[in-house]
C-alpha cells in the first residue's frame, strides 16, 4: 500500500483473503505440500516474500510496466496452496499476468480480466513466453487426511500377497517372511512390517511401507505400491 508520508510505520505486508464460497463448498487446500515447502514446518499465515525485481520484473526502455506486479513466488505459493493441476484460476485484476503466468507454470487454467490494454498486451507477450513445467513434476503431496489407512494386514487377508512370501530391503542385502496374520519374521525378530525394519535399523520407528520390497509382475518395488491394488479392488 502507498505511505505517502513516510512518517510512521513502514508499510510491509499485504493481507490474503483465503475463502470458499460457502460453509459447505468444497476447496483445496494442500497442506502437505506447503509443509514441504517450509522444510517440513506448517506453513505460517505470515510470509517474507522478496518483491518483484531484477530480471522478473518487466520494464520498457527502462521503465516498470505496472508499478504493483508481484513476485511470482507469491503466486507461486498460493496457487500451489489452493489448486492442483488442470484446475482453473480466474484473475479479474490480471495486472501484468502474474497469476496467469505462474498457473501457466504450474500445469493450472486461467482466465484473466484487465482493463489497461498495455497491461493486458504485456501479460499476453508475457504468457506467451512462459513454458509449463513438465507435468511429470506437477504432482502435489496428497494430505494424509485423504490417504487410506490400510493395515498391511489387510493386503494379507486379501490374498494380496501370500503369507510364505519373501520381501526385502531395497538393496536385496536383507530379507524376512510374511506369516498368515500379518506380521513378518527376520531371524529372530517378528512384529509388524515397521516394528521388524525399525529393529533391524536400530532406529526408534521406520516406514515399513517403504522400506520392505517385493517382486511386482518384473519390477522390485515397495511394498507401499501393493496398496494401490488393495484401491482398485
Ligand atoms: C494490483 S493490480 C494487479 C497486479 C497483478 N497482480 C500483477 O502482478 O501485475 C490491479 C489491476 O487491476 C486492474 N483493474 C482495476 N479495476 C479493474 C476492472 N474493473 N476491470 C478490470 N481490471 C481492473 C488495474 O488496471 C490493475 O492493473
Amino acid at each position: 500500500m502507498p505511505n505517502f508520508r513516510g512518517t510512521r510505520f513502514t508499510n510491509a505486508h499485504e493481507t490474503l483473503i483465503w475463502a470458499s464460497k460457502s460453509e459447505k463448498s468444497k476447496y483445496t487446500f494442500n497442506y502437505q505440500s506447503l509443509k514441504c515447502l517450509n522444510d517440513d514446518l506448517q506453513m505460517r499465515s505470515n510470509w517474507e516474500l522478496p518483491i518483484c525485481n531484477g530480471s522478473e520484473r518487466l520494464k520498457k526502455n527502462g521503465k516498470k510496466i505496472h508499478s504493483t506486479q508481484k513476485p511470482e513466488a507469491l503466486l507461486h505459493r498460493i496457487l500451489l496452496a489452493t489448486s492442483n493441476k488442470d484446475d482453473l484460476i480466474l484473475d479479474p485484476f490480471l495486472g501484468s499476468g502474474t497469476t496467469a503466468t505462474v498457473a501457466k507454470k504450474l500445469g493450472r487454467n486461467y482466465y484473466g480480466i484487465e482493463k489497461e490494454k498495455t497491461y493486458f498486451k504485456a501479460a499476453e507477450i508475457r504468457l506467451k513466453k512462459t513454458t509449463p513445467i513438465e507435468d511429470d513434476y506437477l504432482d502435489t503431496l496428497q494430505n494424509n487426511r485423504s490417504k487410506p489407512r490400510i493395515p498391511f494386514g489387510s493386503l494379507v487377508e486379501l490374498g494380496i500377497i501370500k503369507p510364505g512370501t519373501t520381501i526385502f530391503d531395497n538393496k536385496k542385502k536383507i530379507s524376512a517372511k510374511i506369516m498368515a496374520d500379518g506380521s513378518i519374521k527376520h531371524a529372530k525378530t517378528e512384529g509388524s512390517i515397521h516394528k521388524v525394519a525399525a529393529t533391524i535399523l536400530g532406529a526408534e520407528s521406520c516406514n515399513g511401507w517403504t522400506y520392505w520390497h517385493c517382486k511386482l509382475g518384473s519390477s522390485f518395488v515397495p511394498i507401499d505400491n501393493l496398496r494401490q491394488k488393495f484401491l482398485v479392488k
